[in-house]
């Protein structure tokens, strides 16, 4: 479904921490800078992690889960910095067209459920005007016996007791998270559950930590929790899934289908191991072609995509594989014949959307890469473009030569062009 922009952020501006407005309506929870930046070698200065959450706030993602301020002083520092700026409305310059609607994102920090993690997590978020703590303990068998030596007992009231904590502190919007819910006793998920909301919990993550699920599974999971969870109607569910199989987004889809109504995502996938479900590629899934069993929308403006993507990419020297989906350098080129063809005459004939509706400039009119496979067609197309007019003969001459180079070198330049309609021009 194709929404506009302000639809969904006047479903913003009302917003109470476990209510959304408009039931079709999918809050994103970006969270690039804690998960994302825990993948390996993606550390970020604390300038870059400012910079990436203003942009996350012109993307308009709803909670921007800016970090574990409990990890150091560095990352409490910056937590507390986005909170008081970017969770303040001052993240730069806003579109011209943009009328002022009251969009400020939610501010989230992580704790462990232990006091002082709540406590350091209150301190960095508690200056942005919409604010949330995340708390999470493990609830699989193998996250209680080996890493917390708990027990399942112990969990649940630990659980409850760090809820009401953060509670006492001032803060009203409380995300809980089992973490390794993928692989948890489904009983013990919904005491667990039953027991956050009670403690004041306003909405509960089911994490597939490590990527674990299959998308039927995880959605016959989701509808259980909602059935036998106590209390679940009256907070939000949310889905925040990891890619280690390649079902990331499968995964956040059926736990939406399922009633979620928060996705937990990032930019361009980035994440621990193979990464999280990626917002690029959620939002534009969502934005069709293709039918969903309701009228679901976020208010990510797609526009911003490209940038946020880019600076991602920048910043945390995660570089992306030229085929990735949405934002890939290649994804809307057409290197073949018979594609860059389709393309000259319409563009829809190889493409679902075209990349200026994720704020990208093509780089030639209809995305044409000459190379191996390309065909009359698409060098024609280059010839006109950078100003030539030749006759079929001349056209003729340059189409084999230009075959000839390409056995050699992959990619093919204007400036290979031009140096090939020169030659033949001037030839003697
Ligand atoms: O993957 C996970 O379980 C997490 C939790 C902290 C929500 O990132
Ligand atoms: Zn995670």
């Amino acid at each position: 479904a194709i929404r506009c922009c302000s639809l969904s952020s006047r479903a913003q501006t009302e917003y109470v921490p476990n209510h959304i407005p408009d039931p079709n309506y999918i809050r994103v929870l970006d969270t690039t800078l804690r998960d994302g930046e825990q993948a390996a070698g993606a550390t970020m200065t604390s300038n870059q992690k400012l910079e990436i959450a203003r942009q996350l706030a012109r993307l308009r993602v709803d909670i921007i889960e800016a970090g574990y301020p409990a990890a150091s002083e560095e990352d409490s520092k910056i937590v507390q910095r986005i909170a008081r700026e970017v969770g303040n409305g001052n993240y730069g310059p806003r579109r011209d067209s943009e009328e002022d609607d009251g969009y400020v994102p939610v501010i989230c920090a992580l704790a462990r459920c232990t006091e002082n993690d709540v406590r350091v997590a209150w301190e960095a978020v508690r200056h942005a005007r919409r604010r949330r703590i995340h708390v999470f303990i493990g609830s699989s068998k193998i996250h209680m016996k080996e890493k917390l030596r708990k027990s399942e007992t112990d969990v649940i009231e630990i659980a409850g007791k760090m809820i009401r904590f953060a509670r006492s502190l001032g803060c009203e919007d409380i995300e809980f998270s089992p973490e390794d819910s993928g692989r948890s006793n489904k009983e013990l998920l919904y005491k667990i559950l039953g027991e956050a909301i009670k403690a004041g919990a306003t909405t509960v993550n089911i994490p597939d930590t490590v990527g674990g699920s299959l998308h039927r599974g995880f959605r016959k999971l989701i509808r259980d929790i909602r059935t036998n969870t106590d209390g679940t109607e009256n907070v939000i569910i949310s889905i925040h899934c990891h890619n280690d199989r390649g079902l990331a987004l499968a995964n956040t889809l059926e736990g939406v289908y399922e009633g979620a109504r928060q996705v937990e995502v990032t930019v361009n996938g980035i994440g621990e191991r193979a990464g999280n479900a990626a917002l690029e590629e959620f939002v534009m899934v969502l934005r069709g072609p293709g039918e969903h069993p309701q009228d679901i929308y976020t208010g990510i403006n797609q526009l911003q995509i490209d940038t946020a993507s880019k600076m991602v990419e920048e910043y945390s020297g995660l570089y992306l594989q030229p085929h990735k989906p949405i934002v890939g350098s290649n994804a809307y080129s057409h290197a073949s014949g018979i594609h860059q063809d389709g393309m000259l005459k319409n563009k829809g004939t190889y493409e679902i959307f075209s990349p200026e509706e994720i704020g990208r400039q093509r780089s030639n009119q209809a995305g044409i890469e000459l190379g191996r496979l390309s065909g009359s067609a698409g060098l024609k197309s280059v010839v006109n473009k950078i100003g030539f007019n030749l006759d079929d003969e001349q056209f003729e001459n340059v189409f084999k030569s230009f075959k000839e180079i390409a056995k050699q070198k992959k990619k093919i330049t204007e400036l290979d062009v031009r140096t090939l309609v020169l030659d033949e021009i001037f030839k003697s």
